[in-house]
């Protein structure tokens, strides 16, 4: 088997887990920084990091940095640039997995912040991402997720639906209906990819340095249908948290407030992206039987998206 980029997964020749280009677009510099990341330490940190970040959540996550020199990514409290998420004790290959969702969002258009794996010194692999609540400067942008802006309590984070997320929308964002659009985009895409776990906390409006609230880039994608068995929708559509019907995902779209043209777009980009995605899912780093899966499922879905397409393009 031929190197694979751990950020783009095409392969690589020669030395290195990352093209330039791909290290540039991670890590700020074509330079690889030194990894002082072991998976051991990072499970104690994460949980001395419970209430010192901006992190919530289940699985464990730090936050890292660059030192100055970036030369080496490290734990940084307060002020690191990326998440790092390690290897979880429950369910097997979560990184692989987010990293290769990612991917597949790229493709399907959905916006996604910077995103790759990176080996830890005991030769484990984390998912890494650059933070898009940060400008430049370091200062943080105002994030607020979907719950706090729903208003229920973070426990209440699986009760939602897709609607009562068109309804924020409609009603924080300072461009509803480009949110909209982002939005439909990004249930369509959580369905096709087995995700089950899109709740209210994992859909957010970030506020831009220019003071516009938008739909921030998509975080937290991955096919949890690998490792819980038959898993359904966290936000229903329609009522619906399994087999969402073409005519379901019409009528959401409609709920959103979209044209026929404008969900006729994003349906077919959906549907669009199954090819290549096949191809990443072939070469990502999920162990065989999970690719198989994992392939099966977004061909089967694919195809309800491309009926849906169809069918709002001919009226
Ligand atoms: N790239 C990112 N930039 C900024 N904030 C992020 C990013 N990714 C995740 N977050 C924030 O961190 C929280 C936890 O990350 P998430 O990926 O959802 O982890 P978990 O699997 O623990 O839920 C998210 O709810 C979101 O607020
Ligand atoms: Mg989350
Ligand atoms: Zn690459």
């Amino acid at each position: 088997m031929t190197a694979r980029c751990l950020v783009c997964l095409a392969e690589v020749r020669g030395e290195g887990d990352y093209h330039p280009r791909c290290a540039k677009a991670l890590f700020g510099s074509t330079r690889v920084p030194t990894i002082d990341l072991e998976l051991s330490r990072l499970h104690t940190v994460a949980q001395a990091m419970v209430g010192h970040t901006s992190l919530s959540g289940i699985q464990r996550k730090v936050s890292v940095g660059l030192t100055a020199d970036r030369a080496t990514l490290r734990v940084a409290m307060e002020k690191g640039h990326f998440i790092l998420k390690p290897q979880a004790q429950v369910f097997p290959s979560l990184p692989e997995n987010e990293h290769v969702t990612m991917r597949l969002a790229e493709v399907a258009g959905l916006a996604v912040p910077p995103s790759g794996l990176v080996k830890l010194h005991d030769g484990s692999l984390a998912y890494l991402t650059r933070r898009f609540d940060r400008t430049a400067e370091g200062k943080k942008l105002l994030q607020e997720d979907f719950c706090q802006l729903g208003e229920l309590a973070p426990k209440q984070k699986y009760e939602g639906s897709a609607e009562l997320c068109a309804r924020v929308v409609r009603r924080h964002a300072s461009e509803p209906l480009v949110a909209a659009l982002a939005l439909f985009r990004q249930v369509v895409f959580a369905w096709w990819t087995g995700n089950g776990d899109m709740h209210l906390k994992n859909l957010s409006l970030l506020r831009g340095a220019d003071g516009l609230h938008r739909l921030s880039p998509a975080y937290d994608l991955l096919c949890t249908d690998l490792v819980v068995e038959d898993d359904q929708l966290a936000l229903p559509v329609g009522g619906n948290r399994r087999a969402v019907t073409p005519r379901q995902w019409i009528a959401f779209a409609s709920y959103c407030g979209l044209t026929p043209r404008a969900t006729a777009r994003v349906l077919g980009q959906v549907h669009a992206a199954l090819t290549p995605s096949l191809g990443l899912v072939a070469r990502c780093f999920l162990p065989e039987e999970m690719k198989v899966r994992y392939a099966r499922l977004l061909e089967v879905r694919a195809r309800t998206v491309g009926v849906a397409a169809r069918k709002v393009s001919e009226g």
